[in-house]
């Protein structure tokens, strides 16, 4: 597949911007409860003393703030892992199509909560957004890395990475006081999410269904090969539906497969480990540590004016984005990877002398550049690439199922670290960026050892590449291969 032409089509940039709205919408409310804090606090204060004519006590109001923030990965977990079973009974596009309905919900209870005079209604709607989110984070990537053209798979599966980052920079933005983060505008700051699930419902008839869904999984060859016309923009499609031919006749009894399957089947049991240990290395490499908490970060360091510096670091994170998107296809997704650990584990060992020599003048300035070095070395690599890699490191039959369990792991970590940052930071003091160094070490090593290189390959040459094609065809789903190694 090497010297395929590279087909970038409108019609094909306009398919992968319409799924892309997913990622924007995921990346946008994980950022944008952090600035109304204070006005969400009082809001709670205000609801108590309407019901029960006293003031709410600290320890509850905490109580309720850390349900509402946190509620949101747990709607994440329960959202990501649903992934596989929607993707195969829906389809993909119906699918994106169907769950912004739970943007809609989730946006108008929390809107509306400050008229109910109801913090039940934010905590509600947080969970449902967290279920929105969770199945944009499977949906998002499996389109994206089916209607590509195999050569810009990674770059164009980068654009996931890019919505997310573009989402909260922007969930930043709006959050300032000035704009939709003031006393009365922040219900609107949080309903906003209703805007792009409704612009993403009017754009998607117009898209195309996964050409793969369509030759694959329901066998509709002509519906295939019309999409794939468009997506292309050339009569010529043989080559791509060729190439999906191949996969499907080897799959004939692999259509679907569930999850208990995916971890019976020993042909799986590699790239499922990869899957999933690729997405705890962007977790616990500790992004979010900075994500959620950078301004108290800053401040212990002793910088001046924190706000700034969070900004900067999500500016700085959308550039490296826009980087990797352009080096993924050249560099290779193995070594983008390997660099991007490397270099984080590096910048939190920066991030650790600046925190102990914090009364030097001058460890500021290091401390800013670390936490920025930190963020450009994960957007090169552990960033964007463990979203659309899984997608990659499985054929059709599993992918909806790998992604469902990747997606879960990912979520999961995200939530670990969030809720326990805090408390670690207590713990070990300027010591804390230490725990991510070794996570670091321990991924960088792994993805060295058991990490291959997908770029420029198809699906099926990744899944050979593993010795793990799919299972015999004469044998029912149920039954595990009899060997890892049965089409090399
Ligand atoms: C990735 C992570 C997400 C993180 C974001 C930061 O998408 O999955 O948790 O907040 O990158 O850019």
């Amino acid at each position: 597949m090497e010297g395929q032409e590279k087909q970038v089509t409108g019609y094909l940039l306009f398919s992968l911007a319409t799924a892309v709205i997913g990622s924007l919408q995921f990346g946008y409310n994980t950022g944008v409860i952090n600035a109304p804090e204070q006005k969400l606090r009082s809001f709670f204060n205000d609801t108590w003393m309407e019901r029960y004519g006293e003031p709410i006590s600290q320890g509850v109001q905490t109580i309720v703030w850390s349900v509402a923030v946190a509620i949101f990965s747990v709607g994440g977990m329960v959202g990501s892992f649903s992934v596989g079973v929607m993707a195969n009974q829906f389809g993909r596009r119906r699918s994106m199509f169907l769950v912004n309905s739970l943007a809609v919900i989730g946006g108008l209870l929390m809107g509306f909560s400050t008229i109910c005079s109801s913090y039940e209604m934010v905590i509600a709607g947080r969970l449902v957004i967290g279920l929105f989110c969770g199945l944009f984070t499977g949906l998002t990537p499996m389109y994206v890395g089916e209607v590509s053209p195999t050569p810009l798979r990674g770059a164009f599966g980068t654009l996931h990475q890019l919505g997310v980052v573009v989402g909260i920079l922007i969930a930043q933005i709006f959050g300032l006081e000035a704009l939709l983060g003031s006393d009365k505008l922040w219900p609107l700051l949080l309903a906003l999410t209703v805007a792009p699930a409704v612009l993403q419902c009017i754009l998607l008839p117009f898209c195309p269904e996964s050409p793969r869904f369509l030759l694959i999984n329901l066998k509709q060859e002509e519906q295939a090969r019309k999409a794939l016309v468009r997506l292309r923009g050339t009569e010529d499609v043989s080559k791509d539906l060729q190439e999906m031919k191949e996969e499907s006749a080897k799959m004939a009894m692999e259509k679907k497969v569930t999850i208990a399957e995916l971890f019976r089947s020993a042909a799986y049991r590699q790239p499922l480990l990869i899957a999933v240990m690729l997405q705890l290395s962007q977790q616990l490499s500790g992004i979010n540590a900075v994500f959620y908490y950078s301004t108290g970060i800053f401040d212990s360091a002793g910088v001046k004016q924190p706000i700034y510096a969070t900004i900067g670091a999500g500016i700085v994170n959308t550039v490296f984005t826009v980087v990797s998107l352009f080096l993924v296809e050249k560099a290779g997704r193995r070594t983008l990877h390997l660099l991007g650990l490397g270099g984080m584990a590096i910048s939190a060992l920066l991030m650790t002398v600046s925190l102990l020599l914090k009364h030097v003048p001058a460890m500021s300035y290091m401390a800013i550049i670390a936490v920025m070095l930190f963020v450009a070395m994960f957007e090169l690599g552990p960033g964007p690439i463990p979203w659309f890699i899984v997608a990659e490191l499985f054929s059709q039959g599993p992918r909806p199922a790998a992604m469902a369990v990747a997606g879960c792991c990912n979520w999961t970590a995200n939530f670990l670290v969030g809720m326990s940052f805090p408390k670690l930071e207590e713990l070990c003091g300027p010591w804390v960026f230490l725990i991510f160094t070794a996570f670091l070490i321990i991924f960088f090593i792994f993805t060295f050892i058991k990490v291959p290189e997908t770029k420029g390959k198809t699906f099926d040459e990744i899944a050979r590449s593993f010795g793990s094609a799919p299972p015999a065809a004469s044998s029912s789903t149920e039954e595990p291969p009899a060997t890892s190694s049965f089409y090399v």
